[in-house]
Order: C-alpha cells, then structure tokens, then sequence
C-alpha cells in the first residue's frame, strides 16, 4: 500500500507529531508513505516526497509542518476534482490522510463523494471543527496566549493602562476565552457574543472608579459589535475558501476607550505568534493517537470519515457530519466565564 499524507490550511503546532505517527503506524504495516507538499496545491502539482521514519523520527516538538501548507482549494479551479483524482492514480496512491480544518476537510470531503479514499485529521488553533473535542495546535495556542496575557498584565499594572489583546480564532472564540480566563483577564469578547462598546467603556469605566487602574481586554479577532456590519477587517480580499483577514478589533477598541475616558490604552496584537512554537505535551499526544487512528482507518478500509476525540476515546466520524456546522463557544460556557467580568 502507498499512503499519501498532506497538511492544509493555516499551520498548528502538533502537525509534525501526526506526520510522524501516520509514517510510523505505516512502516509497522509494510506500507509506504509519500508526503504532499503545500496541502492540496501539491496534489495539484505532484508536488511529493518519500517520507520514512528517519525524516520524521525527530520531529514530535517542532512547530509548524515539515510538509508544508498553504490554502490552495482544488474546488476554486477549473477541473480541480478531476485534476486532483488524476494525480492520486499516477502517484500510485491507495489512500490520502488530509490533515487541516474545516477548508481542507472539506476538499477531502468532496474528494471521497468523487470516489477516491480519503481520511482526515482535524487539525486548526481556532479548535471550531465539529463532533471533536479537540484540534491539533489548540491547546497549544491557547498556553501560547495564556503567557503573551500574562506578560502584558505585568507590564499593564506597572503603567497602570487598560491593555487589549486581540486573539486569532477566525469566527470562534475558542482561543479567546480559553487563554483569557486562564490568565485572569478582566473581560473576554467573543464572536459568539456580539458586544456593545457603549457597555466595554462603562465596564472600564466602573473598574477605575472601584481604583482598578490596569485592565486587560482579551478580545477575539472575529468578535462583532452589535449593530456594526460585520466583524473588523484588515481589507476586503479573500482567500480561496472565501475568507476576509481578520484583524483590527483591538486598535478599534483600544482608541474608542481611549477618546470616550480619557485613560491611557494599549492594543497589543500578538497574531501568529500564537500559531507558532513547540507543542505542548496535550498537542503532542492527541496528534500521535490521532496519526495511529487515521492508518487503522486505511487498513480496515474506512474512507470519507475523520478521527475525533471524544472524552478521551479517539472516535471515527464522517466527514459530512463533522462539516455540517462549526463548533462554537456555547452561551452556557461564555455565562459561566462572565462571573470574572464583574
Ligand atoms: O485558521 C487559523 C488562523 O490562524 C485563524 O485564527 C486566522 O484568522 C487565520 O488563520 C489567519 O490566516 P493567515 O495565516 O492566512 O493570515
């Protein structure tokens, strides 16, 4: 057997680790693995390598992808389908393991309804892929954030500034409310709750008349503000699934604070830095169960279907169930987070 293994989409830091149980899993079988490079732009382009456990072997607390990515989607090119299916025949693939988010799974997706054999791993720091508990890269995203939220409460108190961190998370405020609430943050704004800036200004405002001085904000890149048009965004271009660059909530809101109370603020953006560095142990793990998981898949010829964690158990999941919404912070979660928003 030839298994193919590709990562799409933004990178997560745990990838590598799943790259290198899929290759492992595979040589315990007798079967050859062939990284895609780039994502779907490499089954695109035959863009491959021949992995062995020696390439990955070193690989478990390295960040980013070794096979690298990008956000190509067959789907937006003409004949990508069928381009895509023509190159997995040549390549000699008995099966592809897409690791990504909800864009890559999709293509993985609409490839397995074309007939080819396709698993997927869930894979994105935003952690809103459905039917899973878990993404690859999302709690180490969310300690990454944790410690930048930390950092700049130090630096908050001894100025005594009202501090906003804006966090990636696309259109879920996962990473936001998680590393928010880890690290003692004085309000978290969530996409999930549309906010008024009438009520953030009054909330700070109610903060410093009770002689707190320093404030931190973690507000999420995609939050909303209620009656606005949309979320705030850094230009109108698109990426090939349809996404706009999130980006500005936090200088936004920052000024608004700033004209309206006359206190000194800060908008901090840490973006991709979040996105970056070592696994945590968590990230490191589940990405190796989930590489195991993905080739006993391929062996029982199970295809159009995902691995997913669930209460500890690594379960199977298709595809069209795991795509049919996105998974959000839920109102029941965000109220129990509001009792350290007083
Ligand atoms: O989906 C992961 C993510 O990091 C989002 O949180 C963020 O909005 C987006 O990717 C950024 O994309 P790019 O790396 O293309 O700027």
């Amino acid at each position: 057997m030839r298994i193919g293994v590709l990562t799409g989409g933004g990178d997560a830091p745990g990838l590598n680790a799943a790259i290198r149980a899929v290759v492992k899993r595979c040589e315990k079988y007798g079967y050859e693995v062939v990284g895609i490079r780039y994502g779907w732009a490499g089954m695109l382009k035959k863009d491959v390598i021949k992995l062995t456990y020696k390439d990955v072997k070193d690989t478990i607390n390295r960040g980013g992808t070794i096979l690298k990515t990008s956000r190509t989607n067959p789907l937006k090119q003409p004949n990508g389908i069928e381009m895509v299916s023509k190159n997995f025949k040549e390549l000699g693939l008995d099966a592809l393991i897409a690791i990504g988010g909800d864009d890559t799974l999709s293509v993985a997706k609409a490839l397995s309804e074309a007939g080819l054999k396709v698993v997927g791993i869930p894979k994105t720091i935003d952690n809103d892929v459905s039917e899973t508990d878990a993404t690859i890269g999302f709690d180490t995203a969310v300690n990454t954030a944790m410690r930048i939220i930390e950092n700049l409460r130090d630096t908050a108190e001894s100025h005594e500034r009202v501090i906003v961190v804006e966090i990636m998370g696309r259109y879920a405020g996962w990473i936001a409310l998680n590393s928010g609430l880890a690290a003692g943050a004085d309000l978290i704004l969530i996409p999930e709750e549309p906010f008024k800036i009438k009520d953030v200004t009054e909330f700070v405002k109610r903060k410093v008349a009770m002689g707190e001085r320093s404030i931190l904000i973690v507000v999420a890149e995609g939050a909303l503000i209620a009656d606005y048009k949309g979320p705030i965004t850094k230009d109108t271009s698109v990426d090939q699934f349809g996404h706009v660059r999130l980006g500005g909530i936090g200088e936004f809101l920052a000024k608004k604070i700033r004209e309206e109370l006359g206190v000194e603020t800060r908008a901090i953006t840490p973006a991709h830095i979040v996105r970056g560095g070592s696994p945590t142990a968590f990230d490191r793990l589940m990405a190796t169960r989930y590489g195991i998981a993905a080739v006993d898949l391929v062996r029982d010829g199970k295809f159009g279907v995902m691995v997913a964690l669930r209460g500890g158990e690594i379960v199977t999941v298709p595809l069209s169930k795991a795509l049919s919404k996105s998974k959000n912070v839920t109102p029941n979660l965000y109220e129990e987070a509001k009792t350290f928003f007083e």
